[in-house]
């Protein structure tokens, strides 16, 4: 009943925010049109698909926070019910994404369904839609969830299910309207942190609505423990939400003056509503003792009024995601500046490369992030009298403001143009900033700064001691697996065509970005770090791998030297000349006019 109510809550939601944006716009003569039951039909498969995720998520949650697990992390009878019906949420969503896949060919081809399915339309260009190559990785994902939540007797593998889960839920913002703006880099961040919140918050209050529907005698404890959670998600979700508006419209007045920004205020009114639900319930309900049946009723209520206002605001904003902003993209002049995202900066000096910003959000928000959570940690640890070197946390801040700096400062638009600057903020991510990152010791502050769960379950402490002695730790620390992952951000990098491919898009380079670090970490934390792994290794092993890393980065550098081209990017002479496909991805080609090859990738 409460899941019909819900779904059907997302539909009507979804359908009328959709039709409101048709309401007024223009037909133009010869465009061809797929019909309603395509234009109405991709959104609303849109919000189902991602409905799902977040049904998928609630089950997981429960199975991993809620229903008691036994010591060790066995599922009790409970969890694994939970992760039963999750993995069936999880094969809902899988078809679900499959079926959306279906849609949205049809919508961008603007043909009817069955037409747009025709062998020659999907063998000519299914895998040329960027949203549809998401969704086929959304399905696989949850797919993969299910399969991982029915079997695990752990919450090991809800744990790694839940993961699975979470980053299908982003995949699609990051392929979608993200990927298409001249503002990729703010929708990118707010885009994919608006879809994560929204879903972790629709999660938690599906999650806690059962446990006092099923009359679980563990109400108040786990409500308080997620509603931690769901303040985090809410405070987020208005943040990105802001964040989506500020990168989908042109200016504030669009908020009134368009169905988009309409639309946005509603979303806004609805998050506002949920929020004084969830404190209602929170602090006004659950305190009262004894916890009667009158007391669970009404807090089912409140829950669903603040559960029925989110799937409003999840409906609307799924129409808005596959709707036409306000915003008009810039028309940048060549195709290097639209490959980059950017128009050309002044010629490089010290002030522009070094003192002039150019702030991207994510990494803006993870570096700070990594900053407040370490400074609060040692604060936690004083506060208990306990000591924490001052050396750990100076090279930990002198590490994320290295970070900050290389990201969000003028180097970080040149990097994307001149390649000396490029590999100048290269070697500052994967060399120095992980050198100063490992010596902060983040682990070891972490165990004694977190406090071990007291109920069932796992709680962050034991899932991070678990993390580092886990299989695949020790298989991440393995001193050729780390040489591998290392040197293929340099030698696998460059010396292939990956470059330009990664080059040619921010989500591209944004992982790039992320490779460089990772892996620069992983090195010096088997290297020197402080932090326990699954294996130390002896100081010759060390010693050797210190030798063979500088000998590997000096044939690269002479690689380099000895290239022709700006960049010896795809391996054979010929392909790095300009003109070729794999040169003209790239934005060092800025003074090649646009080749045949060449697509804007943003
Ligand atoms: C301050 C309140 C909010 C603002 C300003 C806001 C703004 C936006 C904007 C501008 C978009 C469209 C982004 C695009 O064009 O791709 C969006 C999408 C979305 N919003 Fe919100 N939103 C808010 C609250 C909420 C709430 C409360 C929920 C539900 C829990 C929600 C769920 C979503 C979802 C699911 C999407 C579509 C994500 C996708 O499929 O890519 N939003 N929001």
């Amino acid at each position: 009943m409460a899941l019909a109510v819900g779904g059907a809550t997302v539909v009507a939601s979804v359908i009328g925010a959709k039709a409101w944006t048709l309401v007024g716009l223009p037909s133009i003569a010869g465009l061809p049109d797929a019909g309603a039951l395509v234009t109405v039909g991709s959104p609303v498969l849109r919000a189902l698909t991602t409905a799902a995720g977040v049904a998928t998520l609630a089950l997981l949650v429960l199975a991993l926070s809620v229903d008691p697990a036994r010591k060790g992390g066995t599922l009790s009878r409970l969890g694994r019910r939970d992760a039963t019906l999750a993995a069936r949420a999880a094969g809902a969503w899988t078809v679900l994404a499959v079926l959306q896949a279906m849609w949205l060919f049809a919508d961008v081809l603007a043909m009817p369904v069955p037409q747009a399915w025709s062998p020659s339309m999907v063998a000519a260009f299914w895998w040329e839609v960027p949203q549809i190559r998401a969704l086929i990785l959304v399905a696989l994902l949850a797919a993969v969830a299910a399969a991982i939540a029915s079997v695990s007797t752990r919450v090991v593998g809800v744990g790694v299910a839940t993961a699975l889960s979470g980053i299908a839920i982003v995949v699609p913002t990051v392929s979608g309207h993200a990927s298409g703006t001249s503002a990729h880099a703010l929708l990118l961040a707010s885009g994919t942190a608006h879809a994560l919140a929204a879903s972790v918050w629709v999660a938690i209050v599906a999650a806690l609505f059962l446990v006092a529907a099923r009359g679980q005698p563990e109400l108040a404890p786990v409500v308080s423990r997620l509603a931690r959670v769901a303040v985090v998600a809410a405070i987020a979700l208005a943040i990105s939400g802001i964040g989506n508006t500020v990168a989908q419209l042109n200016t504030w007045s669009e908020l009134v003056s368009t169905t988009y920004g309409r639309i946005v205020l509603i979303k806004a009114a609805a998050l506002v509503l949920a929020a004084l639900a969830g404190y209602i319930a929170q602090r006004r309900l659950l305190p009262a003792q004894p916890p009667t049946t009158g007391l669970r009723r009404r807090y089912a209520t409140v829950a669903a009024v603040e559960g029925l206002a989110l799937l409003v605001a999840f409906g609307a904003g799924s129409a808005l995601a596959t709707s036409a902003p306000p915003r008009i993209p810039i028309d940048l002049p060549t195709l290097a500046e639209t490959l980059a995202g950017f128009a050309f900066p002044a010629p490089p000096t010290f002030t522009n490369v070094v003192l002039s910003l150019r702030l991207d959000p994510l990494f803006l928000i993870a570096g700070l992030a990594a900053g407040v959570l370490y400074v609060a940690a040692v604060i936690r640890l004083r506060r208990r009298g306990d000591a924490w070197p001052w050396g750990r946390t100076i090279s930990w801040l002198l590490g994320i403001g290295a970070f900050l700096w290389a990201t969000n400062a003028g180097i970080a638009a040149y990097a994307n143009i001149a390649a000396g600057l490029h590999m100048g903020q290269h070697m500052a991510l994967t060399m120095l900033i992980p050198i100063l990152l490992v010596m902060g010791a983040p682990a070891t502050l972490a165990l004694r700064a977190l406090r071990p769960r007291s109920g069932p379950g796992w709680g962050p402490r034991e899932w991070l001691v678990y993390l580092l002695h886990c299989p695949a730790a020790v298989i991440l620390t393995n001193p050729l697996v780390v040489m591998v992952l290392y040197f293929a951000g340099l030698y696998g990098l460059y010396l292939s065509g990956l470059f330009g491919t990664l080059m040619g898009s921010h989500v591209g380079h944004v992982a790039m970005q992320t490779h460089f670090v990772l892996s620069g970490y992983l090195f010096y934390w088997i290297l020197i770090g402080i932090d326990p792994r699954p294996r130390l290794l002896p100081y010759w092993q060390r010693f050797m791998l210190l030798i063979i890393s500088s000998a590997l980065h000096g044939f690269f550098a002479v690689i380099i030297m000895m290239s022709e081209a700006p960049s010896p990017w795809s391996g054979s002479r010929r392909s790095a000349r300009p003109g070729s496909p794999t040169y003209s991805r790239t934005p060092f080609s800025a003074d090649r006019p646009p080749g045949p090859s060449a697509s804007s990738p943003c």
